[in-house]
């Protein structure tokens, strides 16, 4: 992979203009909604779906997760004081001089480390102990969530568990500086993640997360202490294309930084990927096929690279 120069780094100069470089002529403007009546992204109550007593919830988390790709999640249970900890201290971490970034900057072919778009994970600057409990409070989160979908899917709950409960972790910290030309840019590009459930959480109350419905792009508008889960590819195929995993972009704006942070989940590394057994039958015929997870991970990011159309491989 190439490694390009901080946007960080850019914007603490002032600039008028963008560079040529990140100007997008190859976007949907960020406006071109903006006056429309757009729907919302469903909004889950966890308690409720935990409590077992709203069977409409458990129908309606079906229903977002088929037609969304997306929801936000109210009632989580993770506490708003290890958030606001965490928040105090990833704001603390980008502010970190950039000379002190570049001994951590990410390597060619490495997702790990500080940089454009790949993972930043584990960083030493940041207090570990906060990133450690955040970790742990994600993937209970994640186990409860990956249960009620299961659940919803009609799918084999020890499938689900035996897929997730040693899966893969990953986390991304995204800083989205101030832009002077808004509309010029884009930034984080229209993708679909890889992975099978990813839980961001949003730092500020800052719209800028956008996601493909019904082909127009709808903004996620950030609610305190709600986490926005998506489907990831990896769900898509387990669910054998029941639930979608949904292109969305992040946008920028001119006066506001955003931050955000995301905590990717997979299945185990030494897994086979493929649509859920109890999930296929004579009426449900596979519309993917089965590799090993690793060789999925490698031909994901080949053909990432290459521009061509996510899942599409698989089928
Ligand atoms: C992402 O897709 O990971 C970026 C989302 C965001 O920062 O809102
Ligand atoms: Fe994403």
């Amino acid at each position: 992979s190439i490694i390009v120069p901080s946007v960080q780094e850019l914007t603490n100069e002032t600039i008028i203009n963008v560079p040529p470089r990140y100007v997008r002529t190859d976007q949907d403007p960020p406006s071109v909604t903006a006056d429309t009546w757009l729907p919302s992204v469903p909004l889950i109550d966890l308690q409720k779906l935990v409590d077992g007593v709203h069977a409409d919830e458990l129908e309606r988390l079906h229903s977002a997760c088929r037609e969304w790709g997306f929801f936000q999640v109210i009632n989580h249970g993770v506490s708003s004081s290890l958030l606001e900890k965490l928040k105090f201290e990833i704001e603390n971490f980008f502010k970190i001089p950039y000379e002190e970034k570049k001994k951590l900057w990410q390597v060619a072919d490495n997702h790990e480390g500080f940089g454009q778009l790949f993972v930043v994970s584990e960083e030493q600057k940041l207090d570990w102990e906060t990133l450690e409990s955040y970790s742990a409070e994600m993937k209970k989160l994640a186990m409860t969530i990956l249960g009620h979908m299961a659940k919803a899917l009609r799918m084999d709950g020890e499938e689900m568990r035996d897929l997730f409960s040693d899966g893969v972790q990953s986390m991304r910290m995204n800083y989205y500086p101030p832009c002077p030309q808004p509309d010029k840019v884009i930034g984080f590009s229209p993708h679909s993640d890889a992975d099978a459930l990813t839980i961001l959480l949003q730092l500020d109350d800052i719209q800028g997360l956008q996601i493909r419905n019904q082909g127009r792009w709808v903004p996620v508008n950030p609610l305190p202490n709600a986490f926005v889960v998506n489907i990831g590819d990896i769900m898509e195929i387990v669910s054998n294309g029941i639930y979608r995993s949904i292109e969305h972009r992040a946008l920028v704006n001119s006066s506001k930084e955003r931050l955000s942070i995301a905590t990717f989940y997979s299945s185990r590394l030494d897994s086979e990927l493929g649509p859920a057994p109890s999930l296929i039958g004579p009426s449900n015929p596979a519309i993917f096929r089965r590799m090993p997870l690793e060789e999925y991970f490698k031909e994901f990011f080949a053909r990432r690279l290459n521009g061509k159309a996510y899942l599409d491989f698989m089928r």
